[in-house]
């Protein structure tokens, strides 16, 4: 009998090859090299629009050892600065979200405070205005550049690099969820995991479905993993960053992308009928991976903490016709994929564990149904090449 594959298979040319060596997932040089070739020049996404509702609020961003305060300003841009203070470089705001009242933010050691709209260091206490040697506009905040696109707010630590526009390749590259309206989309529910991990493999266990029917009994029910994909690659260029997985097919009975299937919210109004039938993957390096069902988007960010540790962020994403209506249930999708996410977290703590191993030094194999985590090992190893 002729073995059924999953996905429907691999594309032409796929070979066996090795993985990354085991020291690539927990070597603190390593480490350190990624969060600067990686991390500290490549477009982060760290949240949604509408999670900034008032001028003035703010939420903070945890990227490895930075931290990023990014505030609504009273124009409605969102701004982000280092959450550092520019005299003794003491941490300006705690905690994960807030509001600075007034549009200041005042440092908890010497109050010096600063304008939020701008950065500008507005406030010196006892410090008088003709100090020798010292200039308050010399020591404005130091910006993170900021952008939006269909609703995600970005941000980048590099000053110099392409636009988010350029590295997405938008507008083209996004034609094919254009009927999703994800801009018009609103966050539903949000969920944070610390995962003992390094975040490659996060976003490696992602890339692939080969562990689908072992670790996932209730996402494998839902979309058999031995169903082929509708692929859409032909249809959509992707760009360095940008990876699109086409969609995997629902099972017979099944009508929606959870537990049981039932359907109890309207599907997306705009997207047709084979879009009811499926669910499109697609991934954003470093960070992200995105499912987007017939009646939710669920995404996931990744966030290194540590060689071996990775923050993950999941958001639920509805209508908003559908948050603002208590008859409408959204448990059944932040189940579904809160069971799924522990059990993908669980697998790759295991995994961090082998790697470790004298055992695994020159790494393992990746077989053809691996070949979208080979992609994504190339960009990791284009990336710290110099
Ligand atoms: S460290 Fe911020 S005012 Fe001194
Ligand atoms: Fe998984």
């Amino acid at each position: 009998m002729a073995t059924k594959l999953v996905e429907g298979g691999w594309p032409e040319g796929t070979i066996v090859r090795p993985t990354l060596p085991g020291k690539d997932y927990y070597d603190v040089q390593n480490y350190q090299r990624e969060l600067e070739k990686i991390w500290f020049r490549t477009w982060l996404c760290i949240g949604r629009v509408e999670e900034w509702k008032n001028a003035g609020d703010f939420i903070t961003t945890q990227v490895a050892h930075e931290n990023v305060m990014s505030v609504l300003t009273s124009d409605g841009q969102i701004k982000s600065y280092y959450n550092v203070c520019r005299h003794k470089g003491s941490r300006l705001c705690e905690g994960s979200s807030g509001h600075f009242h007034q549009g200041r933010i005042f440092c908890p050691y010497h109050s010096w405070g600063y304008n939020a709209d701008s950065g500008a260091l507005i406030r010196t206490p006892n410090l008088p205005d003709d100090l020798e040697g010292f200039c308050r506009d010399d020591f404005s905040l130091f910006q993170v550049r900021t952008e939006t696109a269909h609703g995600f707010v970005f941000i980048n630590f590099d000053k110099d690099t392409e636009s988010l526009e350029q590295a997405l390749g938008l507008p083209e590259s996004f034609d094919i969820y254009e009927r999703y309206h994800f801009q018009r989309l609103r966050l539903g529910h949000k969920k944070s995991y610390v995962v003992e991990a390094n975040w490659k493999l996060i976003m490696e266990n992602a890339l692939e479905c080969y562990h689908c029917s072992t670790i996932h009994p209730e996402l494998s029910r839902c979309t058999p993993p031995t169903i082929a994909r509708h692929w859409v690659h032909d249809e959509v260029p992707g760009t360095k960053i940008l990876m699109h997985a086409g969609a995997m097919q629902l099972a017979p009975g099944f009508e929606r992308m959870t537990m049981d299937g039932v359907g109890r919210r309207p599907f997306f109004p705009d997207i047709t009928e084979q879009d009811r039938k499926g669910i499109y993957y697609f991934f954003i390096f470093p960070h992200l991976f995105f499912a987007v069902a017939s009646d939710y988007v669920f995404y996931f960010s990744a966030w290194p903490m540590a060689g071996d540790k990775t923050l993950v962020v999941g958001h639920w994403l509805f209508e908003p016709e559908v948050l603002e209506n208590p008859e409408y249930d959204i448990s059944d999708a932040v189940d579904f994929w809160d069971i799924t996410s522990v059990e993908d977290w669980k697998a790759s703590e295991l995994v961090q564990q082998g790697n470790q191993s004298k055992a695994y030094e020159h790494g393992g194999v990746l077989i053809p149904n691996d070949w979208r985590v080979g992609k994504f090992s190339d960009y990791v190893r284009n990336e710290l090449a110099d």
